[in-house]
């Protein structure tokens, strides 16, 4: 089984970015998390981060081909982009989307996302966790 991690705009400041509010693990530190826990699960990983939309939507449809799903922290481009959401729809591969923070508690415009909808789960709220078990989640979605 293979699984694409996206990491959306801004990821790779993890570990200095707001730490009270993201942590303050690295994105490095939070990929080496992934990694063990898919050895762990026998899943292949790709990891992709980016702070470009475009990019992400060439990735999400160029690692469709080689993947059987995607966990993605798509950052602000969750409560903004209809692009990613077409992207992540149109590739017909399952999805998690997570989130470090609790966008559920903070300001108003982080309530929504476009994403949420057409997700197979959400996860937010549990800092690294919210990765380590969107990626338990997708795995079992995909019957691993
Ligand atoms: C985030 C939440 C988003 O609202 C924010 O724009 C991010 C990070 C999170 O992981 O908590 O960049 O996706």
């Amino acid at each position: 089984m293979k699984v694409a991690v996206v990491h959306g705009p801004n990821l790779r400041l993890l570990g200095r970015r707001e730490p009270e509010v993201y942590g303050s693990d690295t994105l490095a530190e939070v990929n080496l998390m992934l990694s063990t826990l898919a050895a762990e699960l026998d899943v292949e990983l790709q990891i992709f981060q980016s702070n470009h939309e475009g990019e992400l939507v060439d990735y999400i449809d160029d690692a469709s081909r080689e993947v059987d799903g995607f966990l993605i922290n798509p950052g602000a481009f969750t409560h903004t982009s209809i692009a990613l959401r077409d992207a992540l729809t149109g590739v017909n591969r399952p999805f998690v989307e997570v989130h470090l923070s609790n966008t559920a508690g903070r300001e108003r415009f982080r309530r929504h996302s476009y994403l949420s909808g057409v997700a197979a789960g959400v996860v937010y709220g549990f800092g690294v966790q919210s990765y380590l078990l969107g990626l338990r989640g997708l795995v079992a979605r995909l019957g691993g």
